[in-house]
């Protein structure tokens, strides 16, 4: 599904035509990272861009499509890129909001114009043998200013939460590399050492639909 290209800021546009031919050329996640954190201050530093974005969201302009679906319901898409290189998506955060533990199937690059989004990178201990197990433990929280970045990869080596330990709401803006064909997130609950599918909303109702079927024809 392409995102409309109606009301695009500038910025947006170039900087994703950009994103898209140099890290099309890269063959490492470790390049594609560098590359990025290098890049995404460039946006995150452009207040008025932000500012634009949201009343033009407020306002219908269209960009960004609110309609588009998406996994979590704090998400915007704000580019796909047509070769699949990568995606470019904003997350809003109330006061006090954070996501569980997660994974993610690519690598990605994460920051926010405004101060105090707040990454805290985990550690998973147990070998994944054990299904539905997971023991992680907290190795690393940064406390990103306006501007700066973190950065995560895919799968068991970028567990990690984030959100807003502020009293107001802020934005990120996070970028992801070609995701591996698996089609879920996994999710942690650190406490009761268990991980569990996060399913995209419309595969979740499928899933659902499909074991309530095989209920009504047993
Ligand atoms: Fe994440």
């Amino acid at each position: 599904m392409k995102v409309s290209t109606q009301n695009v800021p500038g910025e947006i546009a170039d900087f994703c035509r950009r994103c898209g031919e140099e890290l099309g050329k890269m063959d490492n996640d470790e390049a594609c990272i560098r590359y990025t954190r290098e890049m995404l201050p460039r946006l995150l530093l452009n207040k008025s861009l932000f500012t634009h974005l949201l009343e033009d969201a407020l306002g219908g302009g269209g960009y960004p499509d609110m309609r588009r679906p998406t996994m979590f319901d704090n998400e915007v898409v704000l580019h796909v890129d047509s070769q699949g290189v990568f995606s470019l998506r904003m997350y809003l955060w109330g006061p006090g909001e954070f996501t569980a533990p997660h994974d993610h199937s690519s690598w990605g690059v994460i920051g926010s114009p405004s101060d105090g989004y707040e990454v805290i990178n985990y550690r998973r201990e147990d070998d994944g043998t054990r299904e539905g197990h997971a023991r992680i433990v907290p190795a690393e929280r940064f406390l990103l200013k306006a501007g700066e970045t973190a950065h995560t990869h895919a799968f068991d080596a970028g567990i990690h939460k984030t959100g807003n330990p502020t009293e107001g709401t802020i934005l990120s803006l996070n970028m992801y590399g070609r995701p591996a064909p698996r089609g879920f997130v996994q999710g942690f609950d650190e406490k009761n050492q268990r991980v569990y599918k996060i399913l995209p909303p419309k595969r979740k109702k499928e899933q659902l639909m499909k074991d309530a079927l095989r209920l009504l024809k047993s």
